[in-house]
């Protein structure tokens, strides 16, 4: 998978792709990651990207131009055609369900907005999947992008050491949050791990972690269980 990210602050974007499953993800040359500064196709001294709202009130408005033309060089850089994603609040609210479908996808290109907000044009002038992270307003959209990435890479096959980690987790293959997990020692300060745990039984197990997962969804979000 390529993955394309237009933002304002490439640095920090790129810090994050840098470590753990993100930065195995890359070296097991399963995704690339290409970041490019929209700033770089600002015209002008001032290489401005935003400018006053039409109309008046508060903020600035990313413009147009830069876009357009990052957006159309970045797309030239692969012959894949890429699943265009905009990061905004007003966009469809992503879960593990979009998560799943966007790993399908084989070039992601999201664009981070900052401000407040897109000229509109920009929103005509591609075919985008709007997305939101969750109700809540950031000040740009590079914590989405990262979010989404994170999600989406770990779900592309071989990412994670162990295959069967992605589905057993919370919101996996049924949707329901993760069972509780112990590690060594098999006791601390007076708390014990389960002695089923430690049993072998392991139709047993799986059955208790079954039930331990529904009761969890259950208490903590009996909203995934509805269907
Ligand atoms: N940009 C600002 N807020 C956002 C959100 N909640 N999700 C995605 N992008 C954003």
């Amino acid at each position: 998978m390529r993955i394309d990210i237009l933002t304002l602050f490439p640095e920090a974007v790129n810090a994050v792709l840098g470590e753990g499953i993100l930065r195995i993800a890359r070296e097991k040359g399963l995704v690339s990651y290409h970041l490019k500064n929209f700033r770089d196709h600002a015209k002008g001294v001032h290489q401005s990207v935003d400018d006053r709202p039409y109309g008046g009130g508060p903020g600035m408005v990313i413009k147009c131009e830069p876009v357009f033309a990052a957006v159309r060089e970045v797309e030239k850089a692969d012959p894949t055609p890429p699943h265009r994603v905009l990061l905004t609040p007003q966009g469809r609210v992503f879960n593990q369900k979009v998560a799943r479908e966007l790993a399908q996808k084989p070039r992601l290109l999201m664009l981070c907005g900052r401000y407040e907000g897109f000229d509109e044009r920009i929103r005509q002038g591609f075919a985008w999947d709007e997305i939101s992270i969750g109700d809540y307003v950031l000040s740009g959209g590079e914590l989405g992008a990262l979010v989404i990435t994170d999600a989406v890479v770990r779900l592309i096959p071989g990412a994670l050491g162990n295959e069967a980690s992605s589905s057993d987790e919370s919101f996996g293959q049924a949707g329901w949050l993760e069972y509780p997990h112990y590690t060594r020692p098999v006791e601390f300060e007076g708390m014990k791990v389960p002695q089923l745990l430690q049993s072998g039984h392991h139709a047993e197990i799986e059955k208790w972690r079954r039930e331990q997962s529904r009761e969890r969804t259950k208490q903590r979000r009996p909203d995934l269980l509805d269907g």
